[in-house]
């Protein structure tokens, strides 16, 4: 039987708003990013799973081994595990995934790459803030068609090294996503600059540093 998570539902009121799935950030919850999905693309259909991993009282959404540390078979059991979840959620709540978005911070940027890695048909395209290289492998070729992805990085990001955003968008990139990076003069929050950038993507302005 599928993993339950705890987790936040929003009908949509406006039908031509893809849906969004939200994914919050280490020691978040389900509620954390609900502002966040409603600023960004206003009318849509709000699914907000709380991750099910607690890293001594912090939610998150897969173990680590230490800070930058990662275990590649524990995220890709629970990137399976989390995919199981969206599978049934979109049946349960009427989601299309080929309309479905995914917004992750930090961690859940994390997890989403992961699942765009290894179960990309759960949903259509992702907005990936302050992600890491959580499996350090590109995306199978076509295995992303179709799929549009914005990265947007913290230029003076403590934890997340600037190299990490590009890398992560080229090996999503090789499976044929269309990708948008940006680099925001932030650290690893989110400031203003993001949410216009994600804005601006979900509307379908591409003025984004595309990578060559
Ligand atoms: C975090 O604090 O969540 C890290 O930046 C990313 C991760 O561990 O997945």
């Amino acid at each position: 039987m599928a993993t339950s998570f705890t987790h936040h539902f929003e009908p949509g009121t406006n039908p031509a708003a893809p849906p969004i799935l939200l994914l919050h950030g280490t020691g978040g919850d389900e509620l954390d990013l609900l502002p966040l999905g409603r600023a960004l693309s206003p009318g849509s259909a709000l699914l907000s799973p709380r991750g099910n991993v607690n890293e001594h009282g912090a939610a998150r959404y897969f173990a680590r081994v230490a800070e930058g540390v990662f275990d590649p078979a524990e995220i890709t059991r629970r990137a399976h595990e989390l995919a199981d979840f969206l599978a049934g959620s979109a049946r349960e709540y009427g989601l299309d995934p080929a309309r479905l978005i995914a917004v992750g911070l930090s961690n859940g940027a994390n997890i989403a790459s992961a699942i765009l890695l290894l179960r990309p048909i759960v949903f259509a395209g992702a907005v990936l803030f302050r992600p890491m290289v959580v499996l350090d492998t590109p995306a199978d070729p076509h295995s992303l068609d179709g799929k549009r992805v914005l990265v947007v990085g913290g230029a003076r990001d403590p934890i997340v090294s600037v190299d990490h955003p590009h890398r992560v968008a080229s090996h999503l990139r090789a499976g044929g996503a269309d990708i948008a990076l940006h680099m925001s003069p932030a650290g690893h929050g989110l400031i203003h600059e993001d949410i216009i950038v994600a804005q601006a993507w979900f509307s379908g302005a591409t003025k984004l540093d595309r990578i060559a």
